[in-house]
């Protein structure tokens, strides 16, 4: 104990704070790179952890970008970030470099969760070999999925109509549609995955939907971000199980789904689904340690593609109905050539896109404006790179704003408004636009671009035939109201404000041909109405120009 009287502890707590620091400073040493981007002066330790407005990390990020410009960089604890802005530096970064760009951040706070390097899943994957592996097999296991007994295409369609059925049991009630789009597009993933759906009162569905929102949740914020840069407070007995409860919950669900579906294979039959075909793989990589075919990752990857495909998804056809309601002019069009092409009787199939470009331009519009990835997904450096003349490290984490591309005032003509015309030439054909990337750009864009095509006929094309969603009030966005939340907001959620309502339950029931629709679920109405419940919210902050308005 003599050790520590007031003469020593002086100069010890000297000692440790220059020991402190100098580990900081190397820590740090890359910033003194001469081409390494601008950004705030870090703070010993936490960097600029603390500067950042973890309720409105917007405001303090636009500042940045006015102080420093659209490349800058910045410090979360010891984690070297580096924010990349506008078409020029992003499409840089990720098409240009994508060999040097395509790694992810490592993810101490999920190491929980038991992620060896051979069982990362998809979404969270180092790129390497773990990484192209599942990524080769989950994109031709989806693209070939006429494998089971119904291709994705037929899954589609008859989910469509199960929504629709849904919508119009509602019977005038106004209701949000969210909870049944997450039911919806969870069901389409599922037939991929499990090869079936589930009623919309099924209990596990509901679970599973409720899990994701929840871990969903418990993914964004402070906490997250600090137990990420500074991983020894992972250490703190029971903290990490606490603040990733609902993540371990939903693993082992799916778990346990995964296991019942195993027990049902029947090895002299193809694979009935992507959960089968992994199981094959695992069975020819058997003996090789160097696989990422094993049990824990078939876990990893069925949930990465769930969550990933269900919220993305369901999320992007709340913005198109808001977005339908608010513009019933592009609402009738889109209507008009629905039925021109397709017809009210007929299922829409997708080649009949190559004859719709207004309403593919729409769904275009929609993704851009909803732009529901705002800062995309961190990316990291593997190598030693260069973006608009800067110097990044290895190593140093990539956000890229996706934000400020699809809204990018140098490239769109209109880019806070809803505004079709962006993807249409004087003729109305449709064009495609360089700035158009919602999925991010190069080598992780997700399933390019089949999948998400494919469940986009869930509202545009199934969901409109021979209905629409008629305005019941002047039409206007609460404004300020759609934000981004977290510390690093992953996602940009429409206003909670919508509200739907099915208008005419007592209209004649009619059922498409050929559609056969599960036992007890309502025939399809001719018309489904909506309506916006606006000022139902409070706007936290306005966001002026921000907000969709009608012109
Ligand atoms: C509907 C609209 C969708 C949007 C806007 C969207 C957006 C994104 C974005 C921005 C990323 C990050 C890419 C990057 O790191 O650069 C991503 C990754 C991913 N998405 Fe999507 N996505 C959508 C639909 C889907 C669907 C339907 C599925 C699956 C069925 C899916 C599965 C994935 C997966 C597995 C990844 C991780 C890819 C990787 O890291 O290699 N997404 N998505
Ligand atoms: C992303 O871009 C938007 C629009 O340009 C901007 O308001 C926001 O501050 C940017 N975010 C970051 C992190 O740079």
């Amino acid at each position: 104990m003599g050790l520590l009287t007031g003469d020593t502890l002086g100069p010890l707590a000297v000692a440790v704070a220059i020991f402190l620091l100098l580990v900081d400073l190397m820590h740090r040493r890359r910033r003194w790179a001469t081409r390494y981007p601008p950004g705030p002066t870090p703070v010993p330790m936490v960097g600029n952890l603390l500067q950042m407005d973890f309720q409105e990390p917007i405001c303090y990020f636009s500042q940045l970008q006015g102080r420093f410009g659209n490349v800058f960089s910045l410090e979360l604890a010891w984690t070297p970030v580096v924010v990349l802005n506008g078409l020029e530096a992003v499409r840089e970064a990720l098409v240009h470099r994508s060999e040097d760009t395509a790694d992810r951040p490592p993810m101490p706070i999920y190491d929980h969760l038991g992620l060896g390097p051979e069982s990362q899943g998809l979404f969270l994957a180092r790129y390497g070999r773990a990484w192209r592996e599942q990524r080769r097999f989950s994109l031709s296991t989806l693209r070939n999925f006429g494998l089971g007994r119904k291709s994705l295409e037929q899954w589609v369609t008859e989910e469509a109509s199960c929504l629709c059925a849904a919508f119009a049991e509602q019977a005038g009630r106004p209701f949000g549609p969210g909870a049944l789009l997450n039911k919806a597009v969870g069901n389409v993933i599922s037939s991929l995955t499990y090869g079936r759906r589930f009623e919309y009162d099924d209990p596990r569905l509901l679970q599973l939907l409720e899990l994701t929102q929840q871990a969903l949740k418990q993914d964004s914020g402070f906490l997250r971000e600090a137990l990420n840069s500074i991983p020894v407070l992972l250490h703190i007995p029971g903290l990490a199980s606490k603040v990733f409860s609902a993540q371990k919950a939903f693993i082992t669900l799916t778990n346990e789904m995964i296991q019942e579906h195993r027990k049902t294979r029947d090895p002299t039959q193809p694979p009935r689904h992507l959960i089968d075909a992994f199981v094959d793989e695992i069975e020819k990589a058997k003996g090789n340690p160097k696989t990422s075919f094993n049990e824990e990752n078939l876990c990893m990857v069925t949930s990465d593609l769930f969550v990933a495909g269900m919220v993305s998804t369901s999320i992007t056809l709340t913005w198109a109905l808001l977005l339908m309601i608010l513009h019933p002019d592009v609402q009738r069009r889109v209507q008009q050539e629905i039925d021109e092409v397709i017809g009210r009787e007929q299922l829409p199939e997708m080649g009949d896109q190559t004859r719709m470009p207004f309403t593919v331009a729409v769904i275009h519009e929609v993704q851009r404006f909803g732009d529901i990835v705002p800062l995309g997904v961190p990316h990291m450096t593997s190598r030693d790179t260069e973006v608009q003349g800067f110097l990044i490290p290895k190593g140093t984490t990539l956000i890229t704003n996706l934000s400020s591309v699809l809204k990018d005032e140098k490239v769109w003509k209109k880019p806070f408004r809803f505004y079709p015309e962006h993807f249409l030439d004087a003729q109305g054909h449709f064009v495609k636009h360089e700035a158009f990337m919602p999925f991010s750009a190069g080598a992780r864009v997700p399933g390019s671009p089949t999948p998400p095509r494919e469940s986009w006929r869930l509202g545009p094309g199934a969901g409109l035939t021979g209905r629409s969603f008629p305005t019941r009030r002047p039409p206007r966005l609460p404004r300020g109201a759609p934000g981004p939340h977290g510390a690093l907001p992953l996602l940009h959620l429409p206003p909670a404000a919508l509200q739907l309502f099915s208008a005419c339950g007592a209209a004649p029931a009619q059922r498409p041909r050929g559609l056969h629709l599960p036992e007890g679920s309502s025939p399809l109405p001719a018309l489904c109405g909506a309506s916006l419940g606006a000022g139902t919210t409070t706007p936290r902050r306005p966001a002026p120009q921000q907000g969709p308005e009608v012109q």
